[in-house]
């Protein structure tokens, strides 16, 4: 049995997510919780009537915080849209509120769920929700890079017209500016890129700073992003419920790992379980990456500071 609950489950994010979600087949109660009553119980039922087709999952939605009771994991990309006279630090300052709020609210009728993060910005909101919470790493962790890591190997499969399922490159560090591009270790179809003839690095990195650009082009588009962050956060809750002990880059309060101690949230490569984060694979990384993670660590801890 299992029970996933979306906070701000009215809104582009979770909504797509919840749609990927019912169409993996693998929760047994889907549970949307927003501020706003009609459109998510609009979604409630649009998604329910599509369950024919999809999946055995039983839809509930609402704007009461008891139902995150019994929630196995809690996904929240519940937050504020900028408004026309407000500026980037007041949102911050907003959606850090709102990630209080729900944290608050898990401590009363939930403190053992799983949460992931995925209001931005992320990492620093997975810090704070991390202190808010129980202070535990293994279950309070955000989505960081997945989906920049999902977008990234996307874009270098385009430009080489390969599988993108077989382009298997990493980024670690921030959800933002300072992410670390793993070229030690990007492959394709198991052969590093290195190796493999076509390969340039005026491509590679023109891929790289179209990934660091994604979500700001896709903004400037449709508004957001969706798809992309919808089945990255699949790939997370799918390694949970199936324990698949996958290896994602989501973002989380490091234990000394690479280096790195706590007061910070960041992207490592990260062993996700049944019981949230069981682990680190420990990689052997350039050095100019492991400087690179630590620039990451430093940008973080002075946005926090910032902010918090
Ligand atoms: N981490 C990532 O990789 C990543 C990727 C894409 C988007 N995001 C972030 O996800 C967040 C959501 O993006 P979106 O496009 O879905 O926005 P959206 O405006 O479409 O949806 C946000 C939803 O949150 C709800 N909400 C607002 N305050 C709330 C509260 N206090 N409690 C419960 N629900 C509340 C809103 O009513 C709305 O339905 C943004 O912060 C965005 O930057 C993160």
């Amino acid at each position: 049995m299992s029970r996933v609950a979306i906070v701000g489950g009215a809104g582009r994010v979770g909504v797509s997510f919840a749609f990927d979600l019912l169409k993996e087949g693998i929760c047994h109660e889907l549970v949307l919780i927003d501020i706003l009553e009609d459109p998510v119980q609009g979604e409630r039922l649009d998604l329910m009537h599509s369950t024919s087709c999809l999946s055995n999952t039983r839809v509930i939605a609402g704007t009461d915080p008891k139902l995150l009771a019994g929630a196995d994991i809690v996904v929240i990309p519940a937050g504020a849209r900028r408004k026309a006279d407000q500026s980037r630090l007041d949102l911050v300052r907003t959606n850090f509120s709102i990630v209080d709020k729900w944290m608050q609210t898990l401590n009363e009728v939930n403190p053992d769920a799983i949460v992931l993060i995925v209001v931005n910005p992320v990492d620093t909101l997975t810090y704070r929700a991390f202190l808010m919470g129980s202070k535990n790493r293994q279950k309070v962790f955000g989505l960081g890079n997945v989906m920049d890591t999902v977008r990234f190997r996307s874009i270098i499969a385009e430009k080489y017209g390969w599988d993108p399922r077989q382009v298997d490159a990493y980024l670690l560090g921030e959800h933002g500016d300072t992410m670390v591009p793993i070229w030690s270790q990007a492959n394709y179809a198991g052969m590093l890129l290195d190796n493999i003839n076509c390969t340039d690095r005026e491509t590679l990195d023109a891929a790289y700073v179209e990934t660091r650009k994604a979500g700001s082009e896709v903004i400037r588009l449709k508004g957001g992003a969706g798809w992309a962050v919808g089945v990255s956060c699949t790939e997370v809750v799918r390694s949970i419920i199936l324990d698949e002990k996958r290896v994602l880059c989501v973002s989380s309060v490091p234990d000394g790992s690479y280096g790195i101690e706590g007061n910070v949230s960041l992207s490592l490569p990260t062993i996700v379980g049944r019981n949230g984060i069981e682990g680190y694979l420990d990689v052997k990384l350039a050095d100019e990456e492991l400087e690179g993670l630590k620039r990451s660590a430093d940008a973080l801890r002075a946005n926090y500071a910032e902010i918090g």
